[in-house]
C-alpha cells in the first residue's frame, strides 16, 4: 500500500516525541498554505503523552512552534459521558494540552456527550462537522476532510470507537455513529470510517507489548475488519502513518 508508512521507535517516549514532531510539522504546513489546521484527536493514553509533551513549556522546540490560535479540534471518538467525567477523551485532551495552551474557545468542538440519548450527541456533532467543513451549502455530498486524524489502537483491534461486532463499522452515510458497546455496556460516539478515511493524513500511535498480536493481525493479517476494525484505515485520498513502538511491534514480519 503506498501511502502506508510504519515508523518504529525505541519505547514509548521516543513514539511520543515522534507523534509530536509530526503534529508540528503538519500543523506549521497547514496554517503556512491555508491559514488553518483541523484535527481529530483521539482518546486513550498513547495520544495522551503526546498531548502533555506538545503543551510542555520545556520543549520550546514543539510548543513553540504550534500555531495554537489556528487550529481547530475535534473528536475522533467519545464515551457517553460528561465533559468533566475522568473517562472523557475531553477532558483527557483539555487536561493534558487544551487548558494549558492558548486555544480560543470556539476552536474547540466538543462532542456533546452529556446528552442522555447517544444518538442525539452523534446527531449534533453530525451537524456541527457539516456547519465547520461546509459553511454554506444546505445539502451536502461530501465528506468532511480533516487535516489529520488521531486514532489509538485496541487491544482487540478497535480504533476510534469501532469495536469488533458493532454497527459502527459499516455506517457509511452519517458522518457520525452512536454504536452500543456491549462489553462496557456503554454508548460510544464516533466518527464513521468514511470522514476517518477521507483525511489528509492518519496517525496511529500503538505502544506497549499488550498491542503486540493486535497490531500484527491488523497489518498483516487476513483482512477481517468486522473483528478488527482498525483495517478499515486505509485513506483514500491522504496518508496513514503508523507510529509504534518496539514493544508493539515485536510480533511484525516487517523488514529490517
Ligand atoms: C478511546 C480511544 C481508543 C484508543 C485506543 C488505544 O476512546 O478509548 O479513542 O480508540 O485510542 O483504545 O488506547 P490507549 O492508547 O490507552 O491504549
Amino acid at each position: 500500500m503506498g501511502n502506508r508508512d510504519i515508523r518504529i521507535l525505541a519505547d514509548a517516549g521516543e513514539l511520543s516525541r515522534a507523534a509530536a514532531e509530526e503534529f508540528v510539522r503538519q500543523a506549521e504546513e497547514a496554517v503556512r498554505t491555508r491559514g488553518l489546521f483541523t484535527v481529530a484527536l483521539s482518546g486513550g493514553s498513547t495520544s495522551k503523552a503526546m498531548y502533555r509533551l506538545l503543551a510542555n513549556d520545556d520543549e520550546p522546540l514543539l510548543r513553540g512552534r504550534v500555531p495554537w490560535g489556528k487550529i481547530h479540534f475535534f473528536w475522533g471518538d467519545e464515551r457517553h459521558v460528561p465533559p468533566d467525567h475522568l473517562d472523557s477523551n475531553y477532558r483527557t485532551a483539555h487536561e493534558a494540552m487544551l487548558s494549558r495552551v492558548p486555544i480560543p474557545a470556539e476552536n474547540v468542538h466538543r462532542i456533546k456527550a452529556e446528552d442522555p440519548d447517544a444518538r442525539n450527541a452523534a446527531a449534533d456533532y453530525d451537524q456541527q462537522l457539516r456547519t465547520f467543513f461546509f459553511p454554506r451549502r444546505m445539502t451536502v455530498e461530501a465528506l468532511p476532510r480533516f487535516d489529520l486524524v488521531l486514532l489509538g489502537l485496541g487491544p482487540d483491534g478497535h480504533t476510534a470507537s469501532l469495536f469488533p461486532g458493532t454497527d459502527a463499522i459499516h455506517e457509511q452515510t452519517r458522518f457520525v455513529a452512536a454504536p452500543w458497546v456491549e462489553k462496557f455496556h456503554a454508548y460510544r460516539i464516533t466518527l464513521a470510517p468514511p470522514v476517518l478515511n477521507n483525511a489528509a493524513c492518519i496517525l496511529v500511535l500503538v505502544s506497549g507489548e499488550e498491542k503486540a498480536e493486535a497490531l500484527r493481525t491488523v497489518l498483516e493479517g487476513a483482512y477481517q475488519p468486522d473483528q478488527f476494525p482498525a483495517q478499515l484505515i486505509r485513506p483514500t485520498l491522504g496518508s496513514l502513518l503508523w507510529l509504534v513502538d518496539r514493544a508493539a511491534a515485536r510480533l511484525l514480519r516487517l523488514p529490517g
